[in-house]
């Protein structure tokens, strides 16, 4: 009997979903990794156009269209002055392809990944998949990445270390003398840095800086998407860039798994990023003026919360059985844990819910907050 590869064996369905499934019909959703804004206007008139224009209908070219790939090259000048050749930049279906792409190009069997604990769900089980191991390390107390920590935990065998600014699922946004450390370790150890920015957009304080723009060596890749800039996760639509030789070995990945993006969503994504840019501010001011609800709510209810500079999502310290009672009344949030051992004793709350649902949440963790204490 033919049994199971290893590698999928080790890689268990995201505990977020169990957290859905145990919900009731009229929770209020506060797990959710979606904004819940609809995609620009302009965004899904790309799209229509492209597909009544008959361009749609065929594969691309397998890196994406031309004219996709200058659109993004260009957000990286417009953004961060960063100059990128638009053939060093492969579409993929999502954030999600282009991490598995970078994981497959690099990893080689039992090498490492060092990434974030509490971190996206990806990384662990996209290690595993790709026959390296994980190698999960604690955040500092304001829940940021540590470049000390990533520094202490490299070997011979590390592969890659994974940052990601603003996180999921923390909200934490990282400095740039961090960033600018991120790079400085990719160099000097000659290991990849993976840099996960499909939040780069959503930032309230400060400003997001690509570890790209500090390294001196090709050992950073950078994974992005239109998913939650422009509200489009639906749509499939991220990339990966990095050094044209790092670019050619991923896209054998690609061709052979992928062979291109959906051609409606590479034109949706191009109409996004070359589009009127109002759409991501108004999402952007609309996630800090809840960010800054959510907050006090939680302090008021008395739970220790570091302040989340970007992304949806806010991550206190609860007591023990605070998850359970706040789902038993009736409000999804999800348990640290999901995210990785170090994410015991949190939980995520996701604010990508209308500002009236947030409140009455809000009433809610207030109350079960002190049933639990
Ligand atoms: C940190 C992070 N990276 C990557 C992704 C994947 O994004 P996409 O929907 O574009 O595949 C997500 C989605 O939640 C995420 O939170």
């Amino acid at each position: 009997m033919t049994e199971f590869a290893q590698r999928v064996e080790q890689v268990s369905i995201s505990g977020i979903r169990e957290v859905f499934e145990a919900a009731g019909d009229d929770a209020i959703n506060l797990g959710i990794g979606q904004p819940d804004f609809p995609t620009p206007a302009h965004a899904r008139r790309g799209a229509i156009e492209a597909i009544e224009n008959d361009q749609a209908d065929a594969y691309t070219s397998n890196k994406g269209t031309r004219s996709l790939r200058e659109a993004i090259a260009a957000t990286y000048d417009r953004e961060y002055g960063l100059e990128i050749d638009p053939e060093d930049i492969i579409a993929t279906s999502g954030g999600s392809e282009a991490l598995h792409l970078v994981l497959e190009a690099h990893v080689d069997p039992g090498q490492d990944v060092i990434f974030p604990d509490p971190g996206f769900v990806s990384y662990d089980a996209l290690t595993h998949i790709a026959d390296g191991t994980p190698k999960p390390v604690p955040l500092r107390d304001d829940l940021t990445l540590d470049p000390a920590t990533v520094e202490e935990a490299i070997t011979d065998d590390t592969a890659a270390f994974v940052v990601n600014s603003p996180a999921n699922p923390t909200g934490a946004v990282q400095s740039e003398a961090d960033m600018r450390e991120f790079a400085r370790i990719a160099d000097e150890h000659d290991v990849l840095c993976v840099s996960d920015e499909v939040y780069e957009r959503i930032v309230f304080e400060g400003t997001h800086h690509p570890p790209l723009e500090f390294a001196e060596s090709d050992n950073v890749v950078t994974v992005s998407a239109c998913s939650k800039t422009y509200s489009m996760t639906g749509w499939r639509l991220g990339w990966v860039t990095g050094s044209n030789r790092r670019i050619e070995r991923m896209l054998r990945v690609h061709q052979y798994g992928q062979a291109c993006a959906s051609a409606p969503a590479q034109y949706a994504a191009e109409a996004a990023l070359t589009g009127p840019q109002d759409p991501v501010e108004e999402m952007v001011a609309a996630f800090e003026r809840r960010r800054d609800v959510v907050l006090d709510g939680l302090e008021d209810a008395g739970l220790e919360v570091p302040s989340p500079e970007g992304a949806f999502y806010v991550m206190p310290k609860v007591p023990e059985g605070w998850c359970d009672e706040v789902l038993d009344r009736g409000v999804i949030v999800v348990p640290g844990d999901a995210f990785g051992a170090n994410g015991q004793g949190y939980a995520r709350l996701s604010y990508a819910t209308g500002m009236e649902e947030l409140k009455a949440a809000l009433e809610i963790i207030d109350d079960a907050t002190r049933a639990v204490r």
